[in-house]
């Protein structure tokens, strides 16, 4: 059973939702996640990037968590602790992200997801809330663009769900596009 105290904040932030209307994203803008369907999601947050580079060197880079630092300023690094071949469903790692003019904030993440023939990626956030009042998940994936031999596009997009998803939606969908962005 939910403790008093959960029941009591999720009352008290689906009121706060109704009464200051934030309103779900609109379906046809959503990005599905493997657990968060188009119909349950809240809101979504993405980026996509072309590259001059197959998806094969960018996956690699990609999953170099420790070198995120040279390539975004934003999220300087993840830390799975382990090197990045063994990457696998079930490790926790540590993203820092750093906002602007502020300082560096940490977020543990779960891998519930990894291919490394498709180049994809997904991860949870660990928000030590049941998944039922909030579920906030990450795809990156990498593909190679039709016709174009050398290029390929990064893709990445949080999707969220439940009671808590409707904060999020108010205080961080901006933070989150920033970050994504950066
Ligand atoms: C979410 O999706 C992944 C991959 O499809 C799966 O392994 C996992 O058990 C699912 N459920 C949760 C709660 O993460």
């Amino acid at each position: 059973m939910p403790s008093l105290f959960l029941k009591v904040s999720l009352v008290l932030v689906v009121s706060l939702a109704l009464t200051i209307q934030i309103t779900p994203d609109a379906r046809e803008n959503i990005l599905p996640t493997p657990n968060v369907s188009t119909k349950e999601a809240v809101g979504t947050a993405g980026a996509k990037i072309k590259l001059h580079a197959t998806s094969e060197q960018v996956w690699r880079d990609l999953i170099d968590f420790g070198k995120y630092g040279e390539w975004s300023k934003r999220v300087p690094s993840v830390d799975f602790g382990e090197d990045k071949g063994k990457l696998k469903e079930g490790m926790v790692g540590v993203m820092t992200v750093v906002p602007p003019n502020a300082s560096p904030n940490t977020f543990p993440v779960e891998i519930i997801s990894i291919s490394q023939s498709t180049h994809t990626l997904v991860w949870k956030s660990l928000t030590g809330l049941p998944d039922w009042v909030i579920l906030s998940e990450r795809v990156q994936e990498v593909v190679d663009l039709p016709g174009q031999p050398g290029w390929s596009q990064y893709r990445t997009w949080d999707t969220w769900k439940g009671p808590f998803a409707y904060v999020m939606q108010w205080v961080f969908k901006k933070g989150i596009e920033e970050n994504l962005e950066g």
